[in-house]
């Protein structure tokens, strides 16, 4: 009997062990929640250190807004900037940027983004991404936006090689796992993992050391930008599906207040039946900006703020983007364009003034009067700086309107990417970059310094989380 009852206490005993065991959380030194360019920048980083890393992104594929990016990824003293005797300082870009954002960035923030930008290029180079073609996008005095030779969207590049490495590195990749909540202790000043909701509905724990919230903005969700802020009711969005500000939701229980959260940009030049972003970088290249009556209105190089609340006071909130063969030629996103079927095309003024449907007479004055100030420098109308070609036959436009593009708002971070408690201190293992976080960009960012946020930041919370596993 007695062996009988030893025997039942020894399966039990291995049971419970089992059971114990299966049932135990997950353990990592580091989790990233969101797989775009900052959370694989981040996981990257780590992993590189030896650090064990799991990256949870809830949607099926990776790379998120930064997929999408096009015009270019802004960087002072890249090699590529260096090599191509462009004159530019980290004071210049620094300026651009504040300048942007209405003097209301994080300076401190925003001077990190500038003197890490173009180590930033070099190290997406360094992993293999074509960043050889420079350009200018709005608000920037100097080429300093870098994207692939000819033209390319840079986002795709971007994340091309960040992929490539999430695989190289044999980083542990869970797609459509999604983050439902933070683990923290009572006061919520430590953060100790996470609450994951797997594709099959299953949900289980990681405990973490540090955990990385990269999980962009929320510029995907009208509900929430126009909760945010109501004068957005009825914008169209350039952003992914995704883009709902999980992190929102996962802070919500912590002492963490949100900065900036009404400071949404909104991008000029968004296509308004299907909400396509069409990138700054044709009007970087040379693009003109008319009205519905055909005369331009603006510069068309002015800050994304400006231009946008311009763009509005239009006939119908629309404008024409207009372009010609050379622009196109230096610009391949543009045949994305045409290949969307989104681009009206003509072989002569009068030919364009007939498919846009204004008069052909204001429109060839509009055209002439333009290549008149690039003839001679200047634009006395509108004050535009950069004016590098003269538009010439054959055409192409683009019916544009501005559509929500970035959260400028966020969680507050210091320096090291640590986001921010209400008592000053940082809250302990919590981390975050890119478009979650808020105040480097002002009320407005400047064009390019999207990516090289995400770049810059994410390898910054990577590279703070191999010193806490330290
Ligand atoms: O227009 C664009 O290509 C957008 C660039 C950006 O948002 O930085």
């Amino acid at each position: 009997m007695k062996r009988i009852i030893l025997g039942m206490a020894i399966v039990f005993a291995i049971f419970a062990g089992v059971v114990f065991y299966l049932e135990r959380p997950e353990r990592t030194q580091v989790v990233v929640i969101g797989a775009g360019a900052s959370g694989i920048s981040a996981a990257i980083e780590a992993k590189q250190a030896g650090l064990s890393v799991v990256l949870l992104e809830k949607m099926p594929r990776v790379g998120g807004n930064s997929q999408w990016a096009t015009g270019g990824i802004n960087g002072v003293h890249s090699q590529v900037q260096v090599e191509s005797k462009t004159i530019d300082s980290e004071e210049l870009y620094l300026a651009d940027t504040l300048a942007a954002g209405h003097y209301q960035n994080k300076r401190h923030l925003a001077q990190i983004l500038v003197e890490e930008s173009g180590e930033a290029i070099d190290w997406l180079s360094s992993l293999g991404a074509d960043l050889t073609d420079i350009g200018r996008l709005a608000g920037s005095r100097v080429d300093r936006a870098h994207r692939p030779s000819g033209g390319a969207p840079v986002g795709s590049e971007v994340m091309r090689v960040l992929g490539q490495q999430v695989t190289a590195l044999g980083i542990d990749l869970r797609l459509e796992n999604k983050v439902i909540e933070l683990l923290h202790n009572d006061a919520g000043t430590k953060v100790e993992g996470v609450l994951v909701r797997n594709q099959e509905g299953r949900e289980y724990e990681i405990m973490a050391d540090v955990v990385v919230i990269a999980t962009g903005g929320f510029g995907g969700s009208p509900e929430r930008f126009v909760a945010y802020n109501p004068n957005l009711k009825g914008y169209k969005t350039t952003n992914h599906a995704g883009a709902t500000g999980d992190y929102i939701d996962l802070v919500a229980d912590l002492p963490i207040e949100l900065v900036d959260m009404a400071m949404i940009q909104a991008h000029p030049t968004v296509e308004p039946n299907f909400g396509v972003l069409i990138t700054e970088a044709i009007r970087g290249n040379g693009g003109i900006l008319v009205n519905l009556e055909g005369n331009r209105f603006i510069d068309e190089m002015a800050f994304r703020d400006v231009l946008s609340a311009e763009m509005r006071k239009q006939t119908e909130g629309e404008s024409f983007l207009i372009f010609d063969e050379s622009i196109r030629m230096g610009l391949s996103a543009a045949d994305t364009y045409i290949r969307q079927d989104l681009v009206m095309e003509a072989d002569s003024i009068q030919s364009l003034a007939t498919v846009l449907g204004v008069e052909e007479s204001r429109l060839r004055r509009t055209i002439q009067k333009y290549n008149g100030f690039v003839a001679g420098g200047g634009d006395p109308d509108f004050g535009r700086r950069d004016l590098p070609v003269q538009l010439a036959q054959p055409f192409y436009a683009i019916l544009v309107q501005p559509g929500v593009h970035y959260c400028m708002g966020g969680l507050p971070i210091n320096e090291h990417a640590q986001v921010m408690g209400l008592a000053g201190d940082p809250i302990e293992g919590l981390y975050a970059c890119g478009e979650a976080t808020g105040g480097i960009h002002g009320n407005n960012r400047l064009g390019g310094n999207s990516l090289t946020d995400a770049i810059v930041f994410g390898r910054i919370a990577g590279q703070s989380a191999v010193g806490v596993n330290r």
